[in-house]
């Protein structure tokens, strides 16, 4: 074990039989490598970042997915304009400085519309960055969000296996298409995230090594990584969630692998194990992502059941997270929190 924590840390890959040992085996050791790396690169800084979650309307129908345009039971709703700059204005007050801008695939927003909202935040926050998490568009599309202020884009690839891709979404949607995505963002000019779930239906191991292959072929700045979470109206209702040394062991090897990654302890981290977010510092982890959702909306935008902070506002979530950052030796740091320091 020694031994390949070591090699990864030196030579920053393995052979996809070594990444499967370690996933598995993990530990202590292997989190402790991590975290050391992440404190040479990032000292005790956490970056923050504020989710908005501005729209849970979506035309696709992952399985796995409680906004999946299938699910008949969720509540629809979009927030305005004005609602949008209101939470950003908010976050600003508490120190955040890149506002992440996530929804569902909604058609209602155009690059017009999305254009208009990423000057209007810019122009009230100039010191700010956006990131947007709004899934698959053209390349064109994304060189107009880009233009327009966007400087980062987070698109999960979920899963590099094309098989297990094909198993966790409808006909229609493919890796290929995933990937080209993540190469067109890559080639505008945003800082790109790619991630996936562990402990997804039917992942195997080697589907997590190759994860890491993929992720080594595209080189993204961020990486999001969390488990999986069942959600009651969807096809994967009864699996179990990911499971926790798993995901740290993820997040650990990551970490090695990319020592400058920006690399998010998720909220659905925070939903499996109450010290979830902690225990992924200790691991590596050295971004956050509170919710700065306005109270009435946080419980429709749900991806996966039990999510934490449904019934906080934007404080007391900032709060609580500073307070987890604290227990582990941590400070969350008021900036942009840009890739490559
Ligand atoms: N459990 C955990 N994560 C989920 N996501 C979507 N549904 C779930 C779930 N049931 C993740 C996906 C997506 C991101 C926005 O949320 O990885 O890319």
């Amino acid at each position: 074990m020694k031994n390949l924590t070591e090699k990864l840390r030196e030579e920053k890959f393995l052979s996809r039989e070594e990444f499967k040992i370690l996933l598995a085996q993990g530990g202590e050791e292997l989190h402790n490598a991590a975290r050391e790396v992440c404190e040479s690169v990032f000292g005790r800084d956490i970056y923050i970042r504020g989710l908005i979650e501005f729209t849970n309307h979506c035309v696709q129908n992952c399985n796995y997915c409680g906004i999946r345009s299938g699910n008949k039971n969720a509540a629809r709703y979009r927030l305005s304009p004005e609602e949008i700059l209101s939470c950003c204005a908010e976050g600003y007050e508490l120190g955040i400085r890149t506002f992440v801008l996530q929804g569902g695939e909604d058609n209602f927003y155009t690059d017009e519309r999305l254009v208009e909202i990423l000057r209007s935040i810019k122009q009230n926050h100039p010191d700010c960055a956006i990131t947007l998490s709004v899934g698959e568009r053209s390349k064109e599309s994304y060189a107009r969000l880009f233009d327009a202020g966007g400087d980062r884009y987070l698109l999960r690839h979920e899963t590099a296996n094309a098989e297990h891709y094909a198993a966790l979404h409808p006909a229609g949607l493919t890796l290929a298409s995933r990937k080209k995505c993540l190469f067109d963002l890559k080639e505008v000019g945003f800082q790109v995230g790619c991630g996936f779930m562990v402990g997804s239906p039917g992942q195997t191991l080697d589907h997590i090594a190759e994860d890491f292959e993929f992720i080594r072929e595209l080189d993204p700045e961020m990486v999001g990584i969390g488990p999986f979470m069942p959600h009651a109206d969807t096809a994967c209702a009864g699996e179990p969630p990911g499971d926790l040394q798993l995901v740290l062991n993820a997040l650990a090897i990551l970490r090695l692998m990319k020592p400058t990654v920006l690399l998010p302890a998720t909220t659905a981290l925070g939903t499996l194990s109450k010290r979830g977010r902690e225990l992924g510092v200790l691991a590596g982890a050295n971004v956050v992502m509170p919710n700065l959702s306005p109270r009435a909306v946080r419980k429709q935008y749900m991806l996966y059941d039990n999510k934490i902070s449904t019934s906080d506002d934007a404080a007391l979530t900032k709060s609580r997270i500073a307070e987890q950052m604290k227990n582990v030796n941590r400070e969350i740091v008021i900036g942009r929190g840009d890739a490559n320091v």
